[in-house]
């Protein structure tokens, strides 16, 4: 069974917010006046929330329509309690054939052994500086030291490759592109270039920070050599190999992705669905559109009428979101009004 769009895109993704709590304050992620989400898994709300018997129940279904991939994100993923637990029971469902994690690195130095024993495949680490003081102040008092351990114990762990997601901005750590493009080559990491994407929360820092995909490529370019590299069908990311000419560790090469959230290269090809922490299903990420399942789930819907609304959603897939770089008409400053919504509730 494959899933199909009106547009011809085939959906066999599915990212889904396992909480909208986080335990860091990323400067275009959530505003610091949201206090609520500091609390770690105990408070969380569970009434209001999927559980992971209705999670594993909803891919379970999503897997008899097509759907073959699962990202775990939040908020901060790690901050609910005993994700083992959704881990192993989505990974105990056969037509599942990657289950992936993006997280913000603080609490995995502890977990990465045991979520890579349930059956994780691999981690996403977002990290936006290499710098410990800087690091702290973008995300509001992140502890650098963490992550790094984190990292290595995720790598340790055999989760690999270790992807790590840096989001450039204009004047705020945009001077640290050469250095993580470096530290992927020394270590083998996998360095992802995201583009800023604004949101109803980081309208000024958009205005002022957001550098496109291909700035990004041609500062890279300017130090290291480029090869395209067809690693994936579909998505946002393009990859390359990336090879460094000088410095500590000449003619080394390295893998790395740049992410157009923004300026929209991947809308024709995207293949995904997003699933939030309270039971909705956003066909894009960019639009207020979603098909809500949590009645379904809680009141355990049969299996056609759980797919009838996974059908649904798809039917209400947007051809291509409709936010602005600014570059379009030059006088327009960049506009986030078709992004009204916080990241952490849809999980990036
Ligand atoms: N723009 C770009 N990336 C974002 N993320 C969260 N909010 C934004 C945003 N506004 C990214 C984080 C992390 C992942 C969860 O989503 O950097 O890697
Ligand atoms: Fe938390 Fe991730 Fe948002 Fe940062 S980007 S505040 S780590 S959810």
């Amino acid at each position: 069974m494959i899933l199909k769009d009106n547009f011809g895109r085939s959906i066999d993704y599915i990212r889904i917010s396992v909480t909208d709590r986080c335990n860091l304050r990323c400067v275009y992620c959530m505003p610091d006046t949201i206090k609520s989400g500091c609390q770690q898994d105990g408070k969380i709300d569970i009434g209001s929330i999927l559980t992971y018997e209705e999670i594993v129940r909803f891919v379970e279904v999503a897997s008899t329509l097509g759907i073959k991939k699962v990202r775990l994100t939040g908020g901060e993923p790690l901050v609910r309690n005993a994700l083992n637990e959704l881990i192993r029971g989505i990974k105990a469902i056969s037509g599942i054939e990657e289950l992936t994690l993006t997280t913000n690195g603080q609490l995995l130095a502890t977990m990465a052994a045991q979520l890579a024993e349930a059956g994780l495949d691999r981690v996403n680490i977002s990290l936006d500086s290499l710098m410990p003081h800087r690091y702290s102040e973008i995300t509001k008092g992140g502890d650098f030291n963490k992550v790094m351990a984190g990292i290595r114990a995720a790598e340790a762990a055999g989760l690999l490759p270790i992807k790590l997601n840096m989001v450039p901005m204009a004047g705020i750590n945009d001077d640290e592109i050469e250095a993580f493009i470096r530290l992927g080559i020394k270590t083998g990491y996998q360095i992802r270039f995201i583009e800023l994407m604004p949101t109803v929360v980081n309208e000024h820092l958009f205005s002022s920070g957001f550098i496109g995909s291909d700035e990004i490529k041609r500062r890279i370019e300017s130090k290291f050599e480029l090869v395209p590299l067809k690693l994936r069908k579909y998505g946002p990311a393009r990859y390359f190999s990336v090879t460094s000419h000088d410095g500590p560790e000449p003619w080394a090469k390295g893998i790395i992705g740049i992410i157009s959230a923004v300026t929209c290269r991947f809308c024709p090809q995207c293949n995904r669905l997003r699933l939030t922490a309270d039971g909705s299903l956003r066909p894009c990420l960019y639009s207020n559109i979603e098909v809500g399942l949590f009645d379904a789930l809680r009141n355990k819907a049969s299996k056609e009428e759980i797919q009838n609304l996974i059908i649904k959603a798809v039917d209400l897939k947007p051809e291509r979101h409709n936010i602005s770089d600014g570059n379009e008409k030059k006088d327009d400053p960049p506009t986030t009004s078709g992004a009204p919504f916080i990241m952490s509730g849809v999980g990036g």
